[in-house]
């Protein structure tokens, strides 16, 4: 594939902070798409998978996804599996096509759902198709999650990007991210938005999720990869809100709301209920496809899409029309009355609390629209990405009001600052109580690590927040456009801890289901990658990709379970009868 320019220099602050980084990008990235240069006819002849990559299906006690992708259309393409000492099964796989609406290449992807697994069981498949050219098909194994209060352990981060350092924000930590989530053996893998930044290298973004599957694969093969969508997500003139490229690729729990299939989900493994989130829904913040200008983003003729003008931004806030809040207090409700279900894990890209500086920050649209359903409902967890760095905080319930400041004028402004209900950092924290917020943006995306935010008049820890939109408006230069940094700060006393000395991490989750009558917990280890950045934050050096994860920080939830008074309630039924 060819380029104009090679941008791999413009680093992801410079991207994502604020007006003049996304100006940089698009004076510098190449802004008229060429026609795809593979050949069509080697394309067309060539089913073989590669990309491959599992999600759970509905139930992942019994039903596992194997997706891919082939150069070309394949020609019966299937999944042969087998349990350990069982005999074979083939299922044939279905095959979901787009063309990229900006450089006009056809993506062909494939989906085989397994169903009818055994719990907690192995199994070992193949990919193949009959116009498969590999030697060999390729072969991996999986498990199936257990049923019922068992131990189990699961990774998350976000924001990872690809190897391929010719595009827009990709570095090599996110080969090492990779493999970091293989070396700690989890059941899945949470990958909370911002995938591979295609929209930022838009005349070639089927050739970065390309890059993408190829990288992912060393670990999603192997393991449920559960994906959310970013900002990063939306791209022009693929789809109605910017997804096609996500949704055609990934295959995801039925979420039962026409229309908005793959957007939100939720699945369940043990006595936790994980629910998966678009935030581009409710933020304020417009941080999506944009052209910077000053030249027009120009798709090639044959997708007869027109030119995109400059200060152009593709704004999806509210798009579900309220189905998604309202998908999400029904899913809560009814997991918070199911004594077998004891947490409630959320993850979303954009955050409710992070106090980057230089990043993002937080966001008023996820406090206003889901914060008090976290309340009502006590979620546990909330994982997010977005800022490029971690930072947790402590248990937060309700909010308090009218502490913010407006930038421009100074004047107080409502930015529902989450209510922490306790600052002591003891390590241990019962999230029946409060919900723990932690930020993850710290998978493999070319970036220093954020700088966090200080109150200089009284040094207290202060976050900026978005409490409005901030549509384009013109930039320095003429012809040129920009988006302004979030509109008001605080002071943020519900972050407990932020890691100074490096942007790159995972975070490794165990579950305790614990016993009858008694507190489940969640034992949290976020593990980080000294001396990946690209600057490292302490020194001032050179940084370089970095195979290393050590222990940053560990720290434990609990609560009490769900089935503590089910036997009550029972004999209480009984007695009535
Ligand atoms: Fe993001």
């Amino acid at each position: 594939m060819t380029r104009d320019h090679d941008v791999s220099s413009i680093t992801r602050r410079q991207v994502l902070a604020g007006a003049g980084g996304t100006g940089l990008l698009a004076a510098a990235a190449p802004i008229s798409a060429r026609a795809a240069t593979r050949s069509t006819a080697a394309a067309a002849a060539d089913g073989t998978p590669e990309q491959i990559h599992l999600t759970w299906g509905d139930d992942p006690a019994s039903s596992v996804t194997v997706s891919w992708a082939s150069p070309g259309p394949a020609r019966r393409p299937r999944v042969v599996f087998r349990h350990a000492g069982g005999g074979s099964h083939v299922v044939p796989a279905a095959q979901r096509v787009y063309t990229d609406g900006i450089n006009g290449e056809t993506v062909w992807t494939y989906h085989a759902e397994l169903t009818g697994l055994r719990p907690a069981s192995a199994y070992g498949y193949t990919v193949t198709a009959d116009n498969d050219t590999s030697a060999r098909p390729f072969a991996a194994t999986f498990s199936t999650a257990p049923r019922g209060r068992q131990p189990f352990r699961f990774t998350s981060f976000g924001d990872l990007a690809t190897p391929n350092t010719q595009w827009v924000l990709s570095y090599g930590q996110s080969a090492y991210a990779v493999a970091a989530v293989e070396s700690f053996r989890p059941l899945f893998h949470l990958l909370n938005g911002d995938l591979c930044y295609a929209n930022l290298n838009p005349t070639t973004q089927p050739e970065v999720w390309r890059d993408f599957g190829h990288n992912n694969q060393a670990s999603a093969a192997h393991r449920a990869w559960m994906p959310c969508l970013g900002n990063h997500e939306v791209e022009f003139d693929n789809g109605t809100q910017g997804f096609t490229s996500y949704l055609t690729r990934y295959s995801l729990p039925d979420n039962g709301v026409r229309g908005f299939r793959g957007h939100w989900y939720k699945f369940r493994v043990g006595s936790v209920l994980f629910v998966s989130l678009d935030a581009d829904d409710v933020v304020y913040q417009d941080a999506a496809a944009f052209v910077a200008g000053p030249a027009p983003l120009t798709p090639v003729s044959a997708t007869g899409n027109p030119a995109i003008a400059p200060g152009t931004s593709f704004y999806i806030r509210g798009y579900s029309g309220g189905a998604q809040t309202a998908w999400l207090e029904r899913t809560l409700a009814t997991a918070r009355r199911d004594p077998s279900i004891d947490w409630i894990v959320v993850q979303m890209h954009q955050i409710a609390c992070s106090s980057s500086a230089t990043g993002n920050g937080s966001d008023l649209g996820i406090r206003q629209a889901w914060l008090p359903l976290f309340d009502k409902y006590q979620v546990d967890l909330v994982l997010n990405g977005h800022d490029h760095d971690y930072e947790r905080s402590f248990p937060c319930r309700g909010f308090d009001s009218m502490v913010g400041t407006e930038v421009a004028t100074g004047a107080p402004v409502q930015t529902l600052r989450p209510h922490p209900v306790t600052t002591d950092d003891t390590g241990v924290f019962d999230t029946s109580q409060g919900t723990v917020h932690l930020v993850l943006g710290c998978g493999g995306t070319n970036a220093n690590l954020d700088d966090y935010g200080v109150d200089t008049a009284d040094g207290l820890r202060q976050a900026k927040v978005f409490t409005k939109p901030n549509r384009p408006i013109p930039g320095a230069a003429a012809g040129t456009f920009t988006r302004a940094a979030a509109d008001a700060v605080e002071d943020a006393p519900w972050s407990a801890r932020r890691d100074t000395s490096t942007g790159y991490g995972i975070a490794v989750f165990d579950v305790d289901p614990g016993v009858p009558g008694g507190h489940t917990s969640i034992k949290i280890t976020q593990y980080h990658a000294l001396g990946a950045d690209p600057v490292n934050p302490a020194t001032g050096a050179a940084g370089a990709p970095t195979p290393d994860y050590t222990e940053f920080e560990t720290f434990t939830l609990i609560r009490p379970r769900s089935d503590r008074h089910a036997g009550h309630t029972a004999e209480r039924s009984s007695a009535l009868a």
